[in-house]
């Protein structure tokens, strides 16, 4: 009996620090079997794949290169992490109407050679150019996924464990709505194996703060954020690839949720092979589900100063 060994592409368009980070991040844990890198500035592309390639004798065998929007054909997965990246003090709405003109002619790019992948994207404000994505390649919402609040999920998990002396792999918490200022944190989920957490309100009100304001103290430190961005990207594709079924706080159209419609935010969804599976409910306190509503509202303002 010969085995078929499936074979997955995953293409990543823009190799700056978030996809360069994220392509080395896949590369080293070769989470597929071909990786493509595409940028408009084909010089960067072709850099970062001589640079990864150079290092094949010391990890394994996955393909790599810098290619064009024709290798998205057959690709599982299609990252989009071009764009401009926020400059110390931006705010990541800021970006919106910088990054929302260069999204029609990638997604216009890619829907010319793929209609069947899933679209991940990166680029911020991700929430609103994950809804951009999905108006502009006509795909099912299932398989046009946003980063999301993952990423501050995890900062808040790692803040939450550094404060208790508790591994984060340990720890469960939520950050839901705008990956972004309007973010809210749900505490009353959050736990240790299912036991709730001793925190004081005073120690809450830090670690949140710190959750939300971590991307601007990076990116005043060494200019952009990279590491933690591309792991929370591999966690979302290795989900796909592997048809995991892993609960992530990937950003995802929401119809009727909690009050909310036509809109992109992060909660947690069921991520397989089909891309969100399904969103999972979410019972939210009164102050929550006023933070969670305003965050959409302020997405949805945003979203209607665009021409979609
Ligand atoms: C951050 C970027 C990815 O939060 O928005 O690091």
């Amino acid at each position: 009996m010969d085995i078929q060994l499936r074979s997955s592409r995953v293409v990543i368009i823009g190799t700056g620090a978030v996809g360069a980070t994220t392509a080395y991040t896949l590369f080293l844990r070769e989470r597929a079997s071909e990786i493509v890198l595409i940028d408009a500035n084909k010089e960067k592309a072709l850099g970062e794949a001589l640079d990864m390639n150079h290092g094949l004798p010391f990890t394994g065998g996955v393909k790599l290169w810098a290619g064009d929007y024709s290798d998205c054909a057959g690709a599982d997965i299609i990252v989009i992490a071009a764009g401009a990246s926020q400059r110390p003090g931006e705010t990541r709405i800021d970006l919106l109407k910088r990054n929302a003109s260069i999204f029609d002619t990638i997604i216009k790019n890619i829907v010319q050679y793929n209609t069947q992948g899933i679209i991940l994207v990166a680029t911020n404000p991700v929430d609103i150019l994950s809804y951009v994505s999905l108006k502009q390649s006509g795909f099912p919402a299932n398989r046009v996924i946003g980063s999301g609040t993952l990423l501050d999920s995890a900062r808040f998990r790692y803040l939450i464990g550094q404060s208790k002396g508790i591994n984060p792999r340990s720890i469960h918490a939520h950050i839901v709505g705008e990956h972004g200022d309007s973010e809210l944190p749900l505490w009353s989920l959050a736990n240790v194996a299912g036991i709730g957490l001793e925190i004081s309100e005073e120690e809450k009100v830090d670690i949140f703060n710190n959750t939300k304001n971590a991307a601007y103290e990076i990116i005043n430190a060494k200019g952009s954020t990279s590491y933690a961005i591309g792991l929370a990207l591999d966690r979302i594709i290795t989900s796909i690839l592997l048809d995991e079924g892993s609960v992530l706080n990937v950003s995802t159209l929401l119809t009727d949720y909690n009050g909310v419609s036509d809109v992109y935010l992060g909660v947690p969804s069921i991520v397989d092979r089909s891309g969100v599976r399904q969103v999972l409910d979410l019972e939210l306190s009164d102050q929550e589900l006023q933070q969670f509503q305003s965050s959409a509202n302020k997405l949805k303002a945003a979203i209607a100063e665009l021409d979609l």
